[in-house]
């Protein structure tokens, strides 16, 4: 009859965050991330690929008025590493390409006259060596746990776990893996002992563009225990804005509204009859005309059709008003009823 120890060793905390995509990251999982992350403390924090989407550089089709937003995904990104760094001054930190960050390497393949170039390197614009993260690139991997690999993966099976099997085989070892967007898990025991593969999720957004209907992922990430060479691995999903892990719930909460403004009626002229000037001098006397009392909308679109399309809405003068501020059903007065949006 054994008894059973209890000790409480030294552990390293471990964090595993991918497929974030930015800039089409879901920021309510991201603000959970970074707030779980103020609790955790990771000594060490793996970031395992596909962190910046990098669509202009895409070879598929594009949106036009994305092409010109690099920068923007860029610098969201080093905002992100900075605000993790701030918040874990002291964990290492490691940065392993996934096929979206090749797409640079590809581009820059593709266009070799300016390849060399330093500050198209992937350090230098991530600002990967000023926060101390280490770089890993796509054909890396990483192996700080003897027979544990960390990586970003190169397959993607129809359903949670899948992966994980086929990684699994593909490996012959045990590990963790991002690129499919699910959260998984797949275990296996033989001869040499016990393995197991993760899937990581992702904290990018669930509807992305090109994808007609819900995709089949989970956002979420993985955090891990370690001492000596064993690891305790625990998956951690986010689910409809809310983390639990560890008897905590981080949960995504509206934040306070600042109390509304009085709301300003904007009266537009009523006069059905056609003005006989349109010159901007004599539009402004007519502004200036003291509007009459309003007649209920739906009893002026039911007794006169000319009030179905009145004029413009009119700015009532000395500024009671501002531009924009028409009413509408969605301003939090309007009754559903968008006949007056439909009139302009
Ligand atoms: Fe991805
Ligand atoms: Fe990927």
């Amino acid at each position: 009859m054994k008894s059973v120890r209890v000790t409480v060793p030294t552990v390293y905390r471990s964090i595993f965050i991918g497929d974030i995509h930015v800039p089409f990251h879901d920021h309510v999982a991201v603000k959970l991330l970074v707030e779980f992350l103020k609790w955790f403390q990771p000594q060490r924090i793996y970031l395992i690929g596909d962190v910046v989407d990098f669509y202009p550089l895409s070879r598929f089709d594009r949106d036009p008025a994305r092409i010109g937003t690099l920068q923007i995904e860029l610098d969201e990104c080093v905002d992100l590493f900075t605000e993790i760094r701030d918040i874990c001054p002291h964990a290492e930190m490691f940065f392993r390409e996934g096929n979206h960050e090749k797409r640079l390497t590809r581009y820059l393949w593709q266009h070799d006259e300016i390849e060399s170039l330093r500050c198209l390197d992937i350090k230098e614009l991530l600002n990967l060596e000023e926060l101390h993260i280490e770089h890993i690139e796509y054909n890396g991997h990483l192996d700080h746990y003897r027979s544990f690999l960390v990586e970003h993966g190169d397959l993607c099976r129809k359903h949670s776990g899948y992966t994980a099997r086929a990684m699994m085989e593909k490996r012959q070892l045990s590990g963790i893996c991002g690129h499919t967007h699910r959260l998984g898990a797949h275990y296996q025991t033989d001869h040499a002992g016990q393995k197991v593969w993760y899937e990581n999720g992702c904290l990018c957004r669930l509807d992305p563009e090109y994808i007609v209907g819900k995709p089949n992922w989970q956002q979420g990430f993985t955090i891990a225990h370690n001492w000596e060479n064993r690891f305790q691995v625990e998956q951690v999903p986010v689910m409809r804005g809310r983390i639990f892990c560890h008897g905590r719930l981080w949960e995504a909460v509206e934040e306070a509204k600042p109390e509304k403004q009085p709301l300003k009626l904007v009266v537009p002229d009523l006069d059905p009859v056609p003005k006989a000037s349109s010159t901007p001098q004599e539009s402004s006397t007519v502004q200036k005309k003291p509007a009459g009392r309003v007649p209920p909308r739906r009893s002026r679109q039911k007794g006169n059709n000319n009030a179905l399309k009145p004029d413009p809405p009119q700015l009532p003068p000395d500024g009671d008003g501002e531009p924009g501020s028409r009413p509408g059903p969605l301003d939090g007065r309007g009754d559903g009823d968008d006949d007056f949006l439909s009139a302009d």
